[in-house]
């Protein structure tokens, strides 16, 4: 079957299409009330002239020189969106409402774990960006140049990112729970000339050191110049004269100005890089624009959670990862919203600390990962009840498949039956949601419903033949979107191979997923060598380079195998060195060394000790025949396995 963008279902006398499986539908007055009331002819109309819908969505922003052409395909798979504008994300995000009222209205509320709180408005925000932007230009940062971002969870990340922005800068950011070796090697590929850090971070009532692993990191990455650093716990840090400065003394600086021009940049202009764990080898490192990417989260934000300025959006995920940069940071900005920041653990010091957030704060849209609802729901139904969660308008997940009783645990238990789940599909390589419902349509469990508008999708057998409904196979996009990865940081070649060189035209997503007959899809997995722990995208290159950095080690194998609230936990085969003895203090001791290396979140579950590990005759690890072996399965073809 092709690929059908729109799919007309037959209504039933109710006015509603008959669907295969367990539906749940909107209330009525949900519907009525959502930006886009009409899904089909949306579908419909943005399938037919995809351009003139991308081009209507950015119209709503503001650009200081309009585009010439939509979509620029003339040098395919390094597509172009709205080539010849001239545009900043920043202008759009901050600078457009220092002359309305919006300037007074709150951008972002923040709580730190032990219960400290801020307000900030938007003309705060503008101010704080544009005297750090000042501090950034001070210390030499220009247009072009990157910035390496290791902090926790407080507002001067958000600060330091839209800083970075509004000059040009480009903004690499490191996710707070990775650690030495990840950073290093993070700073080092992108040779970023600053860094910008915190003392340290508060998370589960300990205190995450920073600083400490930055100063560790900086030892092997001598393109950094200088090391600004928020002060968050208080706890003495120590700071080398004449790199690391305090941010708290360059703001205080008489000298600084509170106004800064943005700086006028093509549509195409990088805005940021982020690393993340692909097929093969090390993370690599995605590139976003301001122009694409900008119209792509705006508009995505705003009709699929049908965000208005008057909502109070939470998006529970860390800054450091994608759905932090597109929907903790910039889209809720682009869209004049209210959006909640907070610094700590969900369980923190209590099992209700999330639902006392929500009533706290009036929250009308929380969006999460499936692993957070699982975790949440093994505290029982009793804490949620003890709030008011009655502001609760819309609910959303992301991160991996959601297994339809966590699913419907957050429906009836968070949602009050009353909230519909967006369960939104996508990659940090799509920057925006890709296969994910709206409001109005009728919810699957487990199913993120169809693609978006203006995009379409196919799930393809190993020759790249569509498979028949309900058929398991790889999920491939068809046509391009505005914020799509537009290369990979300096490896143009490893772009056009990784996503585009399975089935030329197409692009690869690294996922299997099945398509019913109403035309949704059901995401299954990763097919490739990346593992979601919680929701936290891994590659197992790099956990197994972190084990055999081990002196015990000789060769190791990570596969990721089914856990109750990670959805998939990290096991790992070692292979020990001739003299060593496996026992139990060794395991924990590896356990020790990659959550060390490379982060808590790295950890194996468990370490298995083994002579022989299963390999193609070329030497290769087939990690499929190891997980086929874990989980009792049949090992499938194993033609090229060496004896
Ligand atoms: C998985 C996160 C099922 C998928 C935004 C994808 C999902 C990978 C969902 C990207 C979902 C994300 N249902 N699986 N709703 N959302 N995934 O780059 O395997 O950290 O390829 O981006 O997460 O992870 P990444």
């Amino acid at each position: 079957m092709t690929a059908t963008p729109a799919t007309s279902m037959t209504p039933t006398a109710d006015g509603r299409p008959e669907m295969e499986g367990e539906v749940f539908w909107p209330a009525p007055e949900v519907v009525q009330h959502t930006i886009v009331p009409d899904w089909d002819a949306l579908a419909q109309r943005a399938d037919h002239d995809l351009e003139g819908f991308w081009a209507e969505q950015a119209r709503e922003l503001d650009w200081y020189t309009p585009w010439d052409k939509v979509l620029d395909e003339s040098n395919k798979p390094f597509f172009k969106w709205f080539t010849g504008a001239k545009v900043n994300i920043v202008y759009n995000c901050l600078d457009r409402y220092m002359h309305t009222a919006i300037r007074n209205q709150v951008a972002l509320i923040w709580e730190g774990e032990k219960g400290d709180s801020r307000e900030i408005s938007y003309a705060a925000l503008n101010r704080e960006v544009c005297r750090f932007a000042n501090v950034l230009k001070g210390l030499g940062v220009a247009k072009g140049d990157r910035v390496t971002i290791y902090m926790g969870r407080v507002p001067e990340i958000a600060v330091a990112m839209l800083a970075c922005a509004k000059l040009g800068a480009i903004h690499s950011v490191v996710y707070g729970g990775f650690s030495v070796d990840a950073l290093a090697g993070r700073i080092d590929d992108s040779q970023s000339r600053l860094a910008i850090t915190c003392d340290g971070a508060f998370l589960n009532g300990k205190i995450v050191q920073l600083k400490q692993i930055m100063d560790e990191a900086l030892t092997r990455c001598p393109s950094i110049e200088h090391v600004v650093v928020v002060k968050r716990t208080g706890a003495g840090v120590a700071m080398q004269s004449g790199r690391d400065l305090w941010y708290h003394d360059l703001m205080a600086d008489p000298a600084i100005s509170d106004v800064c021009p943005t700086e006028v940049m093509d549509a195409e202009d990088p805005l940021y890089i982020l690393y993340t764990s692909g097929t093969t080898g090390e993370p690599k490192a995605i590139v976003h624009t301001h122009g694409g990417y900008m119209v792509g989260i705006y508009a995505t934000l705003k009709m699929v959670f049908d965000l208005h300025p008057e909502d109070r959006w939470w998006c529970a995920a860390d800054p450091g990862w994608v759905t932090g940069h597109s929907y903790i940071v910039y889209s809720p900005l682009l869209n004049a919203a209210t959006s909640l920041m907070y610094e700590g653990a969900p369980a923190f010091p209590q099992p209700d600390r999330w639902w006392a957030l929500i009533e706290k704060y009036r929250i009308s849209i929380l969006y999460t990962a499936p692993t957070a609802i699982r975790g949440l729901m093994r505290f029982g139904d009793d804490w949620p009840g003890r709030h008011d969660l009655s502001s609760l308008r819309l609910l959303g997940t992301v991160g991996e498949p959601i297994n339809p009783e966590a699913w419907k645990w957050y429906h009836r238990v968070i949602g009050h039956e009353r909230c519909p789940i967006m369960d939104t599909w996508w990659q940090t390589e799509t920057g925006m949601f890709m296969i994910t419902p709206t409001p109005v349509v009728g919810l699957k469990p487990g199913s993120g419903t169809r693609p978006f508008f203006g995009l379409r999708a196919e799930i393809l057998d190993e020759a790249g033949n569509p498979v028949p409904d309900g058929e398991e196979g790889y999920l491939v996009l068809l046509r391009p979107w505005p914020a799509m990865l537009r290369t990979v940081y300096q490896d143009p070649d490893r772009y056009v191979r990784q996503y585009w060189g399975r089935y030329p035209g197409k692009y690869v997503t690294g996922d299997s997923a099945k398509r019913d007959r109403d035309g949704y899809y059901w995401v299954i997995g990763r097919v490739d060598d990346v593992i979601k722990v919680s929701g936290y995208r891994l590659g197992t290159a790099e956990i197994e380079s972190a084990l055999v950095s081990h002196p015990a080690v000789a060769e190791a194998a990570t596969i990721g195998l089914p856990h109750d609230v990670k959805g998939t936990a990290i096991h790992a085969y070692c292979i020990l060195r001739q003299g060593e003895t496996p026992s139990d203090a060794l395991a924990a001791e590896l356990r020790e060394h990659v959550g060390r290396h490379m982060g808590p979140i790295a950890k194996p579950e468990a370490i298995t000790f083994v002579d022989k590990l299963p390999k193609t005759r070329s030497g290769k690890i087939m990690r499929r025949v190891l997980k086929a072996r874990a989980l009792g399965l049949p090992e499938g073809d194993i033609s090229t396995l060496e004896e």
